[in-house]
């Protein structure tokens, strides 16, 4: 089980080449993308995760057909009207994060009415990243900073979970999963995954099962996080120091 504070951030990517090798529309593979989020979710509460931040809309996404756009709104409204009654009963928190002044008002007020009815989960903090971009997040908090004031690190962050959706501070992401084989980071929680593990796994996001949430929070267990020193902060000998002391000497 992962410790309750933990943060595991996923790119939901490949709904659409799921559908295409079906022959099916994209939207259907979205339809089955937001059921691979229920399962994540519930697999989620079950490892102890304590916040699971998925991409569901980048800024850029806007670009896609007008008719996609359209599809994907409508499947965020219906998620959040329907997981609200779920979430209450399991203990899980949904918020949103990233611009709301873009989406359909419908979209807009069935993000405020979720997180107002699930604002006291406390078993885990479900945050759905919608017109999200990770450097106008950044741009955002930095225009609140004050001129000539300090600001350190842990300000600047707690002025860009403000900036981004009202919250008093984000977590650091410690795994960053993003399916389909695609390798990038796609201007997704830019400032919050400097130290994340990322894990990049060949699976179409629809296809995306409990198993391998279990999976990928088994290899995350297995990696030794050193933060930039030698040691893990908790003074653990960094591993392979054997292997290379033999080498050398
Ligand atoms: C990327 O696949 C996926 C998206 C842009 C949308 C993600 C949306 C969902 C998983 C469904 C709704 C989510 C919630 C939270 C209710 P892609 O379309 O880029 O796939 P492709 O790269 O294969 O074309």
């Amino acid at each position: 089980m992962m410790q309750s504070t933990s943060h595991v951030a996923i790119i939901m990517d490949g709904n659409g080449r799921w559908a295409e090798a079906r022959g099916l529309p994209r939207a259907a593979g979205h339809r089955e993308g937001v059921a691979a989020v229920r399962r994540t979710v519930e697999a989620a509460l079950n490892h102890g995760i304590g916040t699971l931040t998925l991409y569901a809309f980048s800024s850029d996404n806007w670009e896609r057909p007008p008719r996609e756009v359209q599809w994907l709104m409508r499947l965020f409204r219906e998620y959040l009207r329907s997981e609200a009654n779920r979430a209450l009963a399991t203990g899980v928190r949904i918020s949103v994060i990233g611009r709301r002044d873009r989406l359909p008002p419908a979209v807009a007020s069935a993000i405020q009415e979720a997180e107002r009815r699930t604002i006291d989960g406390t078993r885990l903090h479900l945050r759905v990243a919608v017109d999200y971009s990770g450097r106008d997040a950044i741009l955002r908090a930095a225009q609140c900073v004050v001129p000539g004031g300090p600001v350190t690190r842990e300000q600047f962050g707690r002025l860009l979970a403000i900036a981004d959706h009202g919250a008093t501070r984000t977590p650091d992401v410690d795994l960053l999963i993003r399916t389909s084989g695609e390798q990038r980071l796609s201007d997704f929680l830019l400032w919050e995954s400097a130290y994340a593990e990322l894990l990049f796994l060949p699976v179409l996001w629809p296809d995306f099962a409990a198993s391998d949430l279990a999976a990928a929070l088994q290899q995350f267990q297995g990696r030794q996080r050193r933060f930039g020193r030698i040691s893990a902060p908790d003074g653990t000998t960094r591993r392979g120091a054997a292997v290379s002391d033999a080498v050398s000497s």
